[in-house]
């Protein structure tokens, strides 16, 4: 059994004492995190016109049991309170057993934008070839066919009346899958251009992701949601119905999920992940014909005891390839804290995702967020306290 990272007071140790819990004693890491992990040189190569690198805080949140299992939770945000509220919500979650969370299916799509003249002749060729080039494919990419993944089948997407789009379905394994998913669709262009005499203009994959919804759930309990003066169960009431107010107003549903990804991207950002991606991944899910909708539902235990929350999103995070593991810092940290699997990774954000949101929704049904919020902020102005 992994250690318990509950730890009363680990906010008021120094950063240096909490690494050191976190991570024991590791010169190599002590030296990373000194440097901030980029260094001119690395920032350079990595990206265009660079002036030198941007740091910003990388925490570590407590509290958090997932699926059982006591884990510590990276988070890079540079918005005071979001770590507090995580290790907050994470605190009350454990109360009850902590989050249950499940990842979605690593699974990457690309679409084929086919201009043909008549898209349904166009399909039945296709689909009647549709293993052979999916076959064909695989070897492109021998390191994800080793881990697992690779192109897995074809599917009809939308038609127009000259444009056919066809979608392509790719097995990521532990990548979030877009290098690989752009890489068979330019491949595969070609194949479907001299199959249907039709030409392939877009060929990209799609960041909506809609096969890899990752799902957390919690309970809290309700005495303990106490809050300002108000007593649990008044404010239990009162996040159930703030829950409403966003399943009622698009407006108010913009906010309550920004308190999500709060969470979730922070985690994002502190395992090198692509922000934009799981931005739109998580916009396109909330979407529903009358704008934009809750990601997370909230209900009462049968017994009135508890407040259960569920949250639901499409999660494109890979702990391979890309900046994930070039950047010395957040290879070596994933690995310190067993994050190495897409699979454990997507579980983590989004069980950190959902203790944001539990946070957010009991201040404001208690006295508000600006009290906490702005507490955080005046240890800002005075480094002393
Ligand atoms: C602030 O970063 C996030 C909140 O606005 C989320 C919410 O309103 O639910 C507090």
């Amino acid at each position: 059994m992994r250690p318990d990272t509950r730890r009363p007071g680990f906010h008021r140790l120094t950063p240096s004492e909490r690494r050191a819990t976190v991570f024991g004693e590791d010169p190599a890491l002590e030296a990373l995190f000194a440097s901030g992990g980029w260094d001119a040189d690395f920032a350079d190569r990595w990206v265009e016109d660079v002036l030198g690198p941007l740091a910003l805080p990388f925490s570590v949140a407590p509290n958090f049991v997932i699926n059982g299992e006591p884990r510590w939770v990276p988070m890079c945000t540079e918005e005071p309170s979001v770590v507090a509220a995580a290790a907050h919500g994470a605190r009350l979650a454990a109360a009850c057993g902590g989050f249950v969370c499940e990842a979605g299916e690593a699974v990457a799509t690309a679409q084929l934008q086919l201009v043909v003249s008549d898209p349904a002749a166009a399909w039945a060729s296709i689909e009647a070839r549709a293993d052979a080039l999916v076959a064909e494919l695989a070897p492109l990419d021998p390191a994800l066919f080793a881990h697992g993944g690779g192109p897995e089948r074809l599917e009809r997407g939308a038609v127009f009346a000259d444009e056919l789009i066809v979608h392509l379905h790719v097995r990521t394994a532990d990548a979030m899958g877009a290098n690989a998913a752009n890489t068979f669709a330019e491949a595969l262009a070609p194949r479907l251009e001299a199959l249907t005499g039709g030409a392939v203009i877009g060929r990209i994959l799609t960041n909506a992701y809609p096969r890899r919804l990752t799902r957390a759930a919690a309970e809290l309990p309700v005495e303990a949601l106490a809050h300002g003066g108000i007593s649990g169960e008044a404010v239990a009431e009162r996040m159930l119905r703030l829950a409403r107010w966003a399943e009622r107003d698009p407006l108010r549903a913009v906010t309550h999920d920004k308190g999500i990804l709060n969470g979730i991207l922070a985690v994002t950002l502190a395992t090198a992940n692509d922000t934009r991606a799981v931005a739109m991944a998580a916009a396109a899910h909330a979407c529903g014909p009358g704008g934009l909708r809750p990601l997370s539902a909230w209900s009462r235990s049968a017994d009135g005891a508890r407040l259960r929350c569920e949250l639901a999103l499409p999660l494109p995070l890979g702990t391979v390839g890309g900046l994930t593991v070039a950047h010395p810092l957040v290879r070596r940290v994933l690995e310190a804290l067993d994050l190495t699997s897409a699979a454990r990774l997507c579980e983590t954000a989004a069980a950190c995702g959902l203790a944001n949101h539990v946070a957010a929704l009991r201040a404001l049904a208690g006295e508000g967020i600006q009290a906490g919020h702005m507490a955080l902020h005046a240890r800002k102005q005075d480094p002393t306290s």
